[in-house]
């Protein structure tokens, strides 16, 4: 069955109601658009989640101007309409929610859902001031007009998945946030959106970025005697060796709580970001960390 396409708010609600008053689950996949394999996964995971209970996959495509801290990075943002409805429709998409900025900002819009903490406030969170802001405040809009049973997002942005799993959390949501791994090219380079805008230098380079992550969880994991900041170095100095990146961060972190690696971490999370050119990719990895028998827990 084709995809329908809803613009308004109100629209979408009315789809869903029919589907929501029978009890059927309702799968949600918020992108920006210039949809590639790794989003055609989440779309593809919620169909097969939703269709026992003959449920829906609503994807919304919406390039959320208030995330972006920099109006050139918003204006460059990839847009590719067709493609996107033909993905969502062949991966199993029944509603496609694609509203205008006016839409979901009319003239007066003045609230918004931001989260403090350290965990947030490093990484994208340092390098892009108000994005988290931005995002979580879409992604409730998002929860609001979809009421999704379950909502699908990509581990390659592990802190915003870390955000919009806390504030789920801590504002009670009923909604099971579901992670889905990175999909990667051939060569280990994590799709993104942004991906089209690199050259094909840029794109040569930006293998570095899994390069980077692999030699640091080599370090992880292979001696447990090694600290964080050796690994964070590692990692540092692979991305600073490639004359077209510009390193953002090189990062290690307890992956459940986001905050620093102790002798309590069972599985760590390694980060990175870098420019090429104007284009800013990011990328992560998780590493399994045991302690030695005695080790003094200083990493
Ligand atoms: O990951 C994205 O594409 C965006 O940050 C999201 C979650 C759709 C919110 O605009």
């Amino acid at each position: 069955m084709a995809v329908r396409v809803f613009h308004r708010v109100r629209g979408l609600r009315e789809a869903l109601a029919p589907a929501r008053a029978m009890g059927r689950p309702i799968g949600l996949v918020p992108t920006m658009g210039a949809l590639h394999r790794g989003h055609g996964s989440l779309i593809s995971c919620s169909a097969e989640d939703q269709r026992p209970e003959r449920g829906l996959t609503v994807v919304s495509i919406f390039v959320n101007p208030i995330q972006f801290d920099d109006r050139s990075d918003l204006d460059a943002y990839p847009q590719t309409p067709d493609s996107d409805l033909r993905l969502c429709g062949e991966a199993g998409a029944d509603f496609v929610f694609a509203p205008s900025a006016r839409e979901m900002y009319p003239d007066g819009f003045s609230t918004f859902v931001d989260a403090e903490g350290e965990c947030l406030t490093k990484m994208c969170g340092a390098a892009r001031p108000g994005h988290f802001r931005g995002v979580l405040t879409v992604v409730s809009k998002l929860f609001h007009i979809a009421q999704p049973t379950r909502a699908y997002f990509g581990e390659k942005d592990a802190q915003q998945l870390f955000a919009i799993k806390k504030m789920a959390r801590d504002l009670d949501m009923d909604i099971q946030v579901i992670g889905r791994p990175t999909v990667r090219e051939a060569d280990g380079l994590a799709l993104s959106s942004r991906n089209s805008r690199l050259s094909a230098r840029e794109r040569a380079a930006a293998r570095c970025l899994v390069r980077a992550l692999g030699e640091g969880r080599a370090i992880i994991e292979g001696n447990q005697e090694a600290s964080a900041d050796s690994a964070k170095k590692s990692m540092a100095a692979a991305i600073e060796a490639e004359a077209l990146a510009r390193l953002d961060y090189a990062e290690i972190l307890d992956a459940d709580t986001f905050g620093d690696v102790t002798r309590d971490t069972r599985k760590a999370l390694l980060a990175v970001a870098a420019y090429f050119g104007e284009t800013r990719l990011i990328d992560n990895m998780s590493a399994d960390v045991c302690f030695r028998e005695g080790s003094d827990g200083s990493r």
